[in-house]
């Protein structure tokens, strides 16, 4: 229990219940109410409540304090909060490479505080696309054996060297920094601390020797081994673990500019050993490769307005959706983890993921029907069959705007070497401006395809497992997809990360986002209903339970010790099945580094979530 409370945050006191058998401790009344005053101060129990770290002008919130850190330094050298973000994106990649990465892609959501808005609301917000691209060698059946069925294992798309998808991580960040960045900080600026954790080395944590003693995919790669190994066993907690090759590539990228890993030397090692090895990426797919500025995903949920993530994730859209559909039912009066509300939630989550599946895909080759799926109307519509009383079966949920797929139904699971891990990471910064970055990137699975590209340090994706290597076959997540997401060079996999921003009365009070695959979406609308709905601190909001449902397969998932004996009759009662996260496919559910602002003090407060080991909120 006390590892339980630990890790949740809290602080296990037996000392803080009455024990009747104890004498009335006989004081003099003054000294009584002093004890009694010192003791209201300084008394653990009543400290036992977790708080966010609160800042008057910047804050960060990252899954490694290091990275966090590496955010703050460049605020603190009068950068903003993109100056920041890249800082820490880059920074992550050193220090938890199990998600952070350049050898990926993803997504930033940035509110520039001044700057003409146009958009009803002070201050401007962009999204950028820095999601992998499909190399001009991909085709369509890429991933299928003679049988014509889905490859499992070294060659196909989750482990080695066809998994990848040409990374976007270092061409987000360029522009993200070179548009909206401050200005007083240079590339090799933001490139510096991560250079320089790369060069010293850093402390391995026990977070990170337990993730890469569990890393099968690492050890199967010669310089993969040579990275994150020493004599042969992976680095263990309390190492200074120095990335040489790591630091020289940051080194080239400071000195050549962000170019350099598409053009130069960086883009020239990648394509010579994908070539060696049978992948697919050559130098022309990283020359052509270009991070994208999209337009924001704009809706609101109670008076407030959510700022969130087109396609091609899927994350802002279902987000909405499910916001729309929840909308109006009294979610407050349901109870926070009551069964009445898990079951409201999960009926909205199963509808909003039928739609995902059938329509959603990189909107540059498939036409996304965005408008109608977010229609009032429309989403009114798709809950008129809800019962409170009993669960819709998923097989009987249709697609609301008609089908597009042959056949969504699924086969047996796949047996993925990479399916233990729902990695991805998310981080959040805010400056003393009010400028702010929610930003999710990845590798996909845990430490991506498993490869690492000689004399870089550099680890690559696995991100082409987010197209639908065949419909009808869940992917790693478990998703089923249709042919709009299918395989095309230079296209964009379907995502789910949802960095997003809320504002009330035109403020912004919330900046967040999670990892998790599926989940993120998810995890973000129970962070974002918990503040709104159950009026929840950041902290709080970001600690409570979650419950996770995609539509397929047709189970509620929840955390571990997260739903109650009773709770859990009543959904089942209702027609659910119900399955607690186990440590296959992690106990917890997502991480969500949010940081809220108190619209009264303009206090930012940030949350790091207690359920990664190293997150941390670092402010000044
Ligand atoms: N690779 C996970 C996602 O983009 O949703």
């Amino acid at each position: 229990m006390a590892d339980i409370a630990a890790r949740r945050g809290l602080r296990f006191h037996p000392g803080r219940y009455h024990d009747p058998t104890m004498r009335s401790p006989r004081f003099p009344a003054p000294l009584f109410v002093f004890l009694a005053s010192v003791t209201l101060v300084f008394s653990p129990a009543l400290r036992a409540q977790r708080v966010a770290v609160e800042a008057e002008h910047g804050m960060v919130t990252s899954a490694h304090e290091l990275a966090s850190r590496a955010g703050l330094e460049m605020l603190q050298r009068g950068g903003n909060a993109v100056d920041a973000a890249v800082a820490t994106g880059l920074a992550l990649t050193v220090v938890y490479p199990v998600a952070g990465n350049i050898g990926g892609g993803g997504f930033m959501m940035i509110h520039l505080a001044e700057g003409g808005s146009g958009q009803g609301r002070a201050g401007r917000d962009i999204a950028v696309d820095y999601r992998e691209t499909a190399p001009a060698a991909a085709t369509r059946d890429m991933y299928l054996g003679p049988d014509g069925q889905v490859l499992d294992g070294p060659g196909s798309s989750v482990l080695g060297w066809r998994a990848s998808g040409v990374p976007g991580s270092v061409a987000g960040f360029a522009l993200a920094l070179q548009k909206y960045g401050s200005g007083k900080l240079s590339w090799a600026d933001v490139c510096e601390p991560a250079r320089r954790l790369a060069a010293e080395g850093h402390i391995v944590s026990q977070a990170t020797a337990a993730g890469l003693r569990g890393a099968k995919n690492l050890a199967q790669f010669a310089e993969s081994k040579k990275v994150y190994q020493r004599d042969g066993t992976f680095w263990k907690s309390g190492d200074r673990w120095p990335q040489p090759d790591l630091a020289a590539t940051f080194a080239r990228l400071q000195k050549e500019g962000p170019r350099e890993f598409y053009e130069g030397e960086t883009a020239k090692k990648i394509a010579a050993a994908m070539k060696t090895h049978g992948g697919l990426i050559t130098l022309a797919d990283l020359q052509a490769y270009r991070a994208v500025e999209r337009t924001p995903l704009l809706g609101t949920y109670r008076n407030h307005q959510i700022v969130t993530m087109p396609p091609p994730s899927s994350g802002g859209i279902i987000l909405l959706q499910m916001l729309a559909m929840i909308e109006p039912f009294d979610v407050a009066a349901l109870g926070h983890n009551s069964a009445a509300k898990y079951h409201l939630f999960t009926e909205a989550m199963r509808r909003a993921f039928r739609d995902r599946a059938e329509y959603l895909a990189d909107p540059d080759f498939a036409p996304v029907p965005v408008d109608r799926l977010l229609d009032r109307g429309y989403l009114q519509r798709r809950m008129t069959d809800f019962d409170p009383l009993k669960a819709t079966p998923s097989s009987a949920v249709q697609p609301g705007l008609g089908p597009l797929s042959r056949s969504l139904h699924p086969t047996p699971d796949r047996t993925l070497f990479a399916a233990e891990s729902l990695e991805t990471t998310h981080f959040s910064v805010i400056d003393a401006a009010g400028n702010a970055v929610a930003n999710t990137y990845t590798l996909n699975g845990g430490f991506g395809s498993g490869v690492t590209i000689p004399g870089t340090g550099i680890l690559m994706n696995n991100e082409m497992d987010d197209f639908t290597a065949k419909v009808g076959v869940k992917n790693m997540f478990g998703l089923l997809q249709s042919a709009a997401n299918s395989i095309a060079p230079g296209k964009r996999p379907l995502s789910a990360m949802t960095p997003t921003l809320v504002f009330k009365d035109d403020r912004l009070v919330l900046i967040t986002g999670s990892p998790g695959g599926p989940t993120i979406i998810n995890t973000v609308l129970q962070i974002i209903s918990n503040v709104i709905d159950h009026h929840l601190t950041a902290a709080q909001a970001v600690e409570a339970p979650r419950i996770h449902h995609q539509w397929m397969p047709d189970v509620m998932t929840y955390e571990r010790l997260g739903i109650s004996a009773d709770t859990a009759a009543l959904l089942t009662a209702k027609g659910h099945t119900l399955k607690e996260r186990s440590s296959y496919e992690g106990a917890y559910q997502g991480d969500g580094e949010t940081i809220s602002i108190d619209p009264k003090t303009n206090l930012r407060h940030g949350a790091a979530d207690p359920r990664k080991a190293d997150a941390k909120a670092v402010g000044y």
